[in-house]
């Protein structure tokens, strides 16, 4: 096992549920170290027959036996978790919150006495090809390990200096799937109407698409501007749908998208 200390989850929804799968398929930790507390008992108590981990009856006893306590609910649902429980978190332990549009700085209110981590998985994590982004409140070379180690199973996992990055990588990588799943709908569509049914058209979006990340994956020499220059030659039909392209201001449009993605997380965390 890479990891001897005790982690507990608040809140075992969906996202908790793959990173637990993921410590303990890629044995990280084993099951018997892993606490975990749910609103509802039902889930817990699935969650725990599954996996052999320990079902705490509440999040008291979660930060009672953890060394590091991953905070798993939804945004709107994180002050409600710790608040009534914050007296119980020791100077020793490790909070890492998954909860968008909550800063260090209000959970440092919350908790002043605990090392904080803000973590952003995005979607493709549950199929373990995310992109996991932290940011923490100072330099902790012993808890970016261990946060490195605890979620690498789920992708790749990069440290951002502040949350002015943490935003970009929020908006670029996990809003970002979402705007590729549009741009994919956009493919379909145009191929379903030239006659190919939805499945077909569906499969040859998926497989341009994947095609062309694990091409630029692998040639990791290769800029994306050199694959773009190898897959246009000049006054072909690649160079002249790009042409288009950029006479369409694709790039304004999507910068943007980008923007008011952005936009949207500063009032997000106004609100929370
Ligand atoms: N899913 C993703 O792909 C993904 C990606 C990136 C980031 N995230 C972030 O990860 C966090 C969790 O997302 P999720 O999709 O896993 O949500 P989810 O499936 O709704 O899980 C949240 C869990 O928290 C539990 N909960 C709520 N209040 C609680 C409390 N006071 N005490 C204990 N447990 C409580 C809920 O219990 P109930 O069973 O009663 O509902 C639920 O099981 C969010 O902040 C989200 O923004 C998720």
């Amino acid at each position: 096992m890479k990891i001897h200390l005790k982690i507990g989850f608040i809140g075992v929804g969906n996202l908790a549920q793959t990173v637990i799968k993921g410590l303990i398929e890629n044995k990280v930790v084993e099951a018997k170290s892993i606490f975990g507390s749910n609103r509802s008992d039902g889930k817990l108590q699935k969650i725990a027959d599954l996996y052999g981990i320990n079902a705490c009856a509440t999040n008291e006893e979660v930060v009672d036996k953890a060394d590091v306590i991953v905070i798993a609910t939804k945004p709107q649902d994180l002050a409600g978790a710790i608040e009534p429980i914050a007296s119980v978190f020791t100077e020793k332990q490790m909070l890492i919150s998954l909860a968008a549009g909550v800063t260090l700085r209000q959970l440092r209110k919350k908790l002043p006495q605990c090392r904080i981590v803000r973590l952003m998985p995005n979607t493709p994590s549950l199929i373990s090809r995310g992109v996991i982004g932290f940011v923490m409140n100072e330099e902790d070379p012993g808890l970016q390990t261990i946060v490195e180690d605890l979620f690498e199973p789920l992708g790749y996992v990069l440290k951002v200096e502040d949350e002015e990055k943490f935003e970009a990588l929020m908006v670029s990588c996990s809003a970002g799937t979402g705007f590729i799943f549009e741009l994919m709908m956009y493919w379909q569509e145009w191929i379903e109407e030239r006659g190919f049914d939805p499945d077909t058209a569906r499969k040859m979006t998926v497989e341009t698409f994947l095609g062309a990340s694990m091409l630029a994956s692998q040639q990791k020499e290769a800029s994306l501007e050199d694959l773009l220059l190898k897959v246009s030659s000049k006054k072909g039909v690649t160079a002249a749908g790009l042409q288009s392209m950029r006479e369409l201001e694709i790039e304004r449009a999507l910068r943007y998208s980008f923007e008011k993605a952005a936009l949207r997380n500063q009032e997000l965390a106004k609100e929370t």
